[in-house]
């Protein structure tokens, strides 16, 4: 199947998908009035105010900590808003080994909202560090408490419509997306000194032409005590997500090495 055949054959399975139905803006503004807290509200309209965010348009997808919208930027470019949800305290359960130790987080954890404005900022500083570092990531736009605010990756050129994660839509020559994706680990973590710690194909989006990697909010810097063992885990992870496509020969030790040393450092 020719590229364009497979993303045609992809948008028909998904065509029923709620996230591809827009919705008038009063509509969306009473959804999101439901689900977020006046203050989040503020603040989306400060950033219209602002000029940041010229309008909403429909949710593309909602997760256990976030919400994300699709939206339009001043330039009339797309834009992905990502919307942390405030009052799930649940939130911060699992996360402790990602920010015990990190000075950025301390007095944070009895104040749920703060942590997870905390959280939101983090997510865009990896995500600034991971760019500028080269790797394809959504470029960040802005952060405002829980509100992030960034390049909107769609599917081709079907604008509104989010690129799919390559579990649910792979990409097509293999050996060369594994490559790249390995190239980005090492790119972020020699050039950027960070470590995404849950790459999986939960995490990558494939537009057809483009890997994008997204979810930054649990990197840590390469100084973090687990750093080694995130990165490991994230080389390990992906692999496994490959060699069931079929890769084959691939020695995750021997990857996690090289990346090392190029960073200039040796495994204790
Ligand atoms: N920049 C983006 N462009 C398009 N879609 C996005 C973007 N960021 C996130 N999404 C969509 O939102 C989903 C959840 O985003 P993610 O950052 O992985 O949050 P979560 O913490 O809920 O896993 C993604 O699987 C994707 O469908
Ligand atoms: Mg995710």
């Amino acid at each position: 199947m020719s590229g364009i055949d497979r993303e045609v054959e992809y948008y028909e399975r998904t065509k029923v998908d709620k996230r591809l139905i827009k919705i008038k803006d009063e509509d969306l503004f009473k959804a999101i009035e439901e689900v977020f807290d006046h203050r989040t509200l503020l603040n989306v309209q400060k950033l219209m105010r602002k000029g940041i965010i010229k309008e909403l348009r429909g949710a593309v997808a909602q997760g256990k900590e976030a919400k994300v919208f699709w939206g339009i930027g001043p330039n009339g470019e797309d834009l992905a808003i990502k919307i942390f949800y405030v009052e799930t305290a649940d939130f911060i359960k699992g996360r402790y080994k990602y920010i015990e130790g990190d000075p950025r987080f301390e007095d944070l954890k009895r104040n749920p909202r703060k942590l997870i404005c905390a959280w939101c900022s983090k997510e865009f500083r990896n995500l600034k560090l991971a760019y500028e570092a080269g790797v394809r990531v959504p470029k960040p736009v802005a952060v405002l408490e829980n509100i992030l605010v960034m390049e909107f990756i769609s599917l081709g050129d079907k604008r509104g419509v989010p690129a799919p994660l390559i579990k649910d839509y792979p990409p097509e020559d293999i050996e060369k997306a594994y490559w790249t994706i390995i190239d980005y680990v090492k790119k972020a973590y020699v050039n950027g000194g960070i470590v995404h710690a849950d790459l999986s194909e939960y995490n990558v989006l494939n537009t057809g032409t483009e890997l994008v990697i997204i979810d930054w909010g649990s990197a840590v810097k390469n100084n973090h005590p687990l750093a080694k063992e995130f990165l490991k885990r994230d080389i390990t992870n992906i692999t496994r997500f490959f060699t069931k496509l079929g890769l084959s020969d691939v020695d995750v030790e021997e990857i996690y090495r090289e990346i090392l040393e190029e960073a200039g450092e040796s495994e204790e």
